[in-house]
């Protein structure tokens, strides 16, 4: 999996954040991060829920959300692992399909370039067709295994 570079000067103007269709994307709070963890932990992994923490621990939390009422129905991170990378992101299966991981990759990366960013970085990105079609997001070359190299799971 290789990352990716996105140009944050050349975002589309779609904010990601807000209410559409009940679902609300917005930044993280900070007691939020239990919720949040777990959730990075039950629907995808542990390495997850620990960059989960680690974006949390920024100030403000480098992470947000989909939720619906009081479910959480995703989440993406940026500032976990590297600083200027974005990542984790992940959509509970239920709810995929519906334009919340876009959003979440939206609202995250204009955060990115509001907080002075230039470029986003998208570590070991798995589905690359997803962020190509949401973002102006390039392949990095030779970046795999990239700064995860060696990591323990
Ligand atoms: C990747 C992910 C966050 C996308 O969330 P989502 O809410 O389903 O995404 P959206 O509904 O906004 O998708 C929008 C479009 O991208 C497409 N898309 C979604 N996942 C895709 C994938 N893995 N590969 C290619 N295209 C994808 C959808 O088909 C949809 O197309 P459409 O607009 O023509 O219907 C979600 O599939 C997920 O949680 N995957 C597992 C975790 C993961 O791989 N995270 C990324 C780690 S780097």
């Amino acid at each position: 999996m290789p990352d990716l570079l996105v140009p944050l000067y050349k975002l589309p103007q779609e904010p990601g954040t807000g209410v559409e269709n009940g679902v609300t994307v917005r930044r993280a709070l900070a007691p939020e991060m239990h919720a949040i963890c777990a959730f990075a932990q039950k629907h995808f992994n542990k390495g997850w829920a620990s960059e989960c923490s680690v974006a949390m621990a920024g100030r403000p939390p480098g992470v947000y959300l989909a939720v619906e009422g009081k479910t959480l129905l995703g989440f993406a991170c940026y500032d976990a692992t590297a600083r200027g990378f974005f990542g984790p992101t992940g959509v509970s299966k239920a709810a995929r399909g519906k334009g919340l991981g876009r959003r979440l990759l939206l609202a995250t990366l204009h955060a990115m370039r509001e907080a002075g960013y230039g470029y986003a970085v998208i570590g070991g990105a798995g589905p690359v067709d997803f962020y190509r079609r949401h973002c102006p997001a390039i392949e990095i070359p030779d970046s795999e295994p990239g700064i995860y190299e060696g990591m323990l799971r």
